[in-house]
């Protein structure tokens, strides 16, 4: 296994890394700023090989925020092994996943986020967006990094197979391909609206957990993704029995 290091915008690296067994790309995203931000801490089996590409554009050590989308082995495997390289680093997350999860979980305390909060890293800012059960976990949120437009999506766009680290190709069918074969989203009323407020950034790169990141009609691919899902579930709704 390999883990790749691609700046899929300015000052933000995407660490990337194949599992031939999920059939999936992991990927990681660091945020180079005066108070360096890591968005998914990977698998803690993994945290070798993220930690040494990491070293290739920042000295781990340096890290003062630490941050992922849910509470999930993929997005905070390796959260411990990341504060125990970082000594300033500090966990930040939304106020409800630290009540119910990363209080307990993290080996220091956690800095609870709001929504709407904005964190300014120096140089970069990042604000946290509140997202229950988007994808999926009542504790989901993403982040928005405002001087580049990049939104962190998360698994939001999930796809399937080994990917470039850059597209402006379609990522919404490949996206509902996924969600055919591992049902990974949470199907409620408020699935559709929140990912449709998420065209109000107007992002300009989505920076997607599982897939490349994304530099074509943000808008757009946000908006189809919503109505894929609206879709969904009326057509689920309708075939109640
Ligand atoms: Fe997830
Ligand atoms: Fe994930």
């Amino acid at each position: 296994m390999e883990t790749r290091t691609n700046e899929i915008a300015d000052g933000i690296y995407r660490f990337s890394t194949y599992i031939e067994r999920a059939g999936l790309v992991f990927n990681q995203y660091l945020v180079l700023a005066e108070q360096p931000l890591l968005f998914h801490c990977g698998l803690r089996g993994l945290f070798p090989l993220i930690s040494t590409a990491m070293s290739g554009v920042l000295n781990p050590n340096r890290l003062r925020w630490i941050s992922f989308g849910h509470v999930e082995a993929d997005e905070l495997g390796g959260m411990n092994e990341w504060l125990a390289a970082a000594p300033d680093a500090q966990v930040c997350f939304g106020s409800l996943g630290c009540a119910v999860s990363v209080n307990d979980l993290a080996s220091r305390l956690p800095r609870p986020l709001e929504h709407g909060d904005a964190l300014d890293l120096g140089g970069k800012i990042v604000r946290y967006l509140s997202t229950p059960h988007v994808p999926h976990g009542w504790d989901a949120g993403l982040f928005f990094e405002e001087t580049t437009r990049t939104l962190l999506c998360g698994d939001l766009f999930t796809r399937l197979g080994e990917v470039p680290a850059s597209t402006s190709d379609d990522i919404v069918a490949p996206a509902f391909e996924a969600e055919h074969q591992y049902l990974a989203t949470a199907l409620t009323p408020l699935t559709a609206p929140t990912i449709r407020r998420l065209t109000e950034l107007d992002p300009v790169t989505l920076a997607l957990m599982h897939g490349s990141a994304f530099g074509g009609d943000c808008r757009k691919a946000l908006e189809e993704l919503a109505d894929g899902y609206e879709v969904r579930l009326n057509r689920q709704l309708a075939d109640r029995p």
